[in-house]
């Protein structure tokens, strides 16, 4: 089983994807509240965490629609992305209201020196990329080696598996085979287990992103043993 290591001294970085939040047709209840009880007992710890929250279908949906009435340009398809997971981020704020700082951070360049409470919600910042590269920047600001990627994706498959059968589990793989299955390309919506502008950049600084499930049950492992289902870039 692949393994991660965190500093006891740092915040945790969690790239919580909107899939988990907004899987369908509106939040999650089930897995907020799960994902609640988890987060909420390792801060009891004395743990510090980073939720970085995408925007789910909801920005799907947005995208979408805007691009099925006119020609929409990327950077505004990018914007109605954006605005969904800052709605998310006021979601998990909101949920996690005893101990979150009360400021959504939109840019990671402008982090609180102090916060207030033990967790640190962000949504997304500018077009161009998703919010796993707020993730990493943020990762980069607080000198963190290491961050969790928990979305719907379990693995980073050697193929599609949507499309090849084949298709097999990877449980390590480098940045230099990631990105050339990744590419470099960015597209408002795009789905892939790490966002290609994000992993230019944790590959460049040298940090490693742990690929998990969202099964909290799985997140929990992550916290508690290092050690997870699932693939670590490194
Ligand atoms: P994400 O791609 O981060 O959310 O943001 P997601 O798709 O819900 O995450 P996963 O796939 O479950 O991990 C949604 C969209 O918002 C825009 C992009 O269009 C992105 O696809 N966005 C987000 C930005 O343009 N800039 C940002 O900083 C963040």
């Amino acid at each position: 089983m692949p393994q991660i290591k965190f500093s006891k001294s740092k915040p945790i970085i969690i790239s919580v994807g909107g899939s988990l939040v907004v899987p369908n047709g509106g939040p999650d209840d089930k897995f907020l509240k799960k994902f609640d009880e988890l987060i909420s007992s390792e801060v009891k710890k004395g743990r510090k965490f980073v939720l970085v929250v995408g925007g789910g279908k909801t920005a799907r949906h947005y995208i979408d629609a805007a691009k099925k009435v006119h020609q929409v340009s990327p950077d505004d398809l990018d914007w109605l992305g954006i605005h969904a997971t800052r709605l998310n981020g006021h979601l998990l704020r909101t949920i996690f209201r005893k101990f979150a700082h009360p400021v959504v951070i939109k840019n990671p360049m402008r982090m609180p020196k102090k916060w207030q409470g033990k967790i640190l919600v962000a949504a997304g910042w500018k077009p161009g990329w998703s919010t796993d590269y707020v993730a990493a920047r943020i990762a980069k600001q607080l000198r963190a080696e290491s961050i969790i990627n928990a979305s719907n994706i379990d693995h980073v498959y050697t193929a599609d598996p949507g499309k090849d059968k084949n298709a097999e589990p990877i449980e390590e793989i480098s940045w230099k085979e990631y990105r050339r299955m990744v590419g470099d390309k960015w597209d408002p919506g795009l789905s892939a287990p790490f966002d290609p502008v994000a992993s230019r950049f944790c590959h460049k600084n040298k940090m490693s992103v742990a690929v998990v499930s969202g099964e909290v049950k799985n997140l929990a492992k992550v916290l508690r043993e290092g050690e997870f289902k699932g693939t670590i870039i490194l």
